[in-house]
């Protein structure tokens, strides 16, 4: 699949530039457990899959730089002396935001041309906008020979979505692109971010996404709401981040922060300890203790960080009929995309078309499955 991705890139790149372009293959990720926990400091668990971005990218002796969006058949032109934001939800700011946050780190980079092309559909929770940000990073650094590390690269992908993008994202997304290991997860503590990898073999039971195929505006407002509304809580805790309160912490404030939000900073508690114990279940082979903390994550999700939708919470509850499946949940930021399935692989092929079918029924409109491999994070396609 990426390997046609790669192909389209590259000869559109050479009919419309006519120059050999730098490949460039970037990972969207899924995330097994530890939703909303990465912008408190706490720990996540994504792995890089096999669908992403794929870019092609060269030095341009023009005097200012081309950009093309192949699937949206959309392009832009810019003057490297004159970046600032494009209009809100365009994908221009993907692109724009990651030279001026290099700009901003005072490296130069010249002009460039750039086509890219992806295969996760946008809005499916799946991180397709982290891997374009990396591709464009790591195509420059190593175009114009930056020495940014890979550390440097994913924070300068977060800045561009915090500034050019309007999303206050913590840094998951970013790091499971560019750091991702084939055939396995990522434990990651997100404030030193370090991670402990995991092999990922379930044997007779694997991961699907199911995707809702909707997205549901004022998603970036509401997700900007909750990490304020966390770190005030956090503030008024008097600590760093929520990953440093336990719930006895949180109850000594309960009678100083409106109950919405009560609920909200005890689910980002409560998710992070999930996501430890998530963590030693994989390690004990534990593939129903790992399914209930995921039916428990989009629980808390639904109910307490409010973050699900009718669409979502259907799908799970779908699940909630059929004994073969150990686990899912919401995935992502949330209000739409996809959501993640802990299911025996017999019955996977039955199980989806049981619920495309009831899912058409309910909401007029069809849902789509992915299965997934669990791939190597951004890279030079040789
Ligand atoms: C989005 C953000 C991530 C993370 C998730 C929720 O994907 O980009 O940083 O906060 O939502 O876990």
């Amino acid at each position: 699949m990426s390997a046609s991705l790669i192909k389209d890139v590259k000869k559109t790149f050479i009919e419309k530039f006519k120059s050999k372009p730098l490949l460039i293959f970037s990972p969207g990720r899924i995330n097994i457990i530890g939703e909303h926990t990465d912008y408190n400091d706490g720990f996540v668990f994504p792995a890089a899959i096999d669908k992403g971005i794929a870019a092609a990218i060269q030095k341009s002796a023009s005097s200012s730089c081309t950009a093309v969006a192949l699937d949206l058949d959309s392009t832009i032109k810019f003057e490297l002396d004159k970046i600032k934001p494009s209009k809100e939800g365009s994908w221009e700011n993907y692109v724009l935001g990651v030279v001026a946050e290099i700009q901003n780190k005072n490296k130069v980079v010249g002009n460039f041309n750039i086509v890219f092309k992806g295969n996760i559909p946008g809005g499916a929770g799946m991180s397709s906008s982290a891997a374009l940000e990396n591709s464009v990073v790591f195509g420059l650094n190593e175009l114009f020979e930056l020495k940014l590390t890979k550390e440097e690269m994913i924070l300068i992908s977060q800045k561009a979505e915090h500034n050019y993008v309007g999303v206050n994202c913590g840094i998951m997304d970013q790091y499971a692109s560019m750091f991702g290991k084939k055939e396995h997860a990522l434990h990651l503590d997100c404030r030193n971010n370090e991670a402990k990898p995991y092999k990922i073999d379930f044997k007779d039971h694997q991961l699907i996404l199911i995707n809702t195929n909707v997205k549901h505006s004022l998603s970036d407002s509401a997700y900007n709401d909750r990490r304020a509304a966390c770190e005030s809580i956090s503030k008024l805790l008097n600590i760093k981040a929520l990953r440093d309160a336990t719930e006895a912490d949180l109850k000594k404030v309960i009678d100083k922060v409106p109950p919405s939000n009560y609920q909200k900073a005890l689910f980002v508690i409560q998710e992070n300890s999930r996501t430890l114990k998530a963590a030693k279940a994989i390690e004990d082979n534990d593939l129903k203790k790992l399914g209930a903390l995921i039916y428990q994550s989009h629980q808390g999700l639904s109910n307490q960080y409010k973050v699900s939708c009718d669409e979502l919470d259907f799908l799970v509850n779908q699940t909630k009929k059929n004994k073969h499946v150990l686990g899912a949940r919401m995935m992502g930021g949330g209000f739409g995309g996809c959501t993640i399935n802990l299911i025996a692989k017999s019955e996977a092929k039955a199980f989806i078309e049981t619920v495309s079918k009831v899912y058409k029924n309910k909401f007029n409109k069809a849902c789509s499955t992915y299965l997934i491999k669990l791939e190597k994070g951004t890279h030079i396609v040789k």
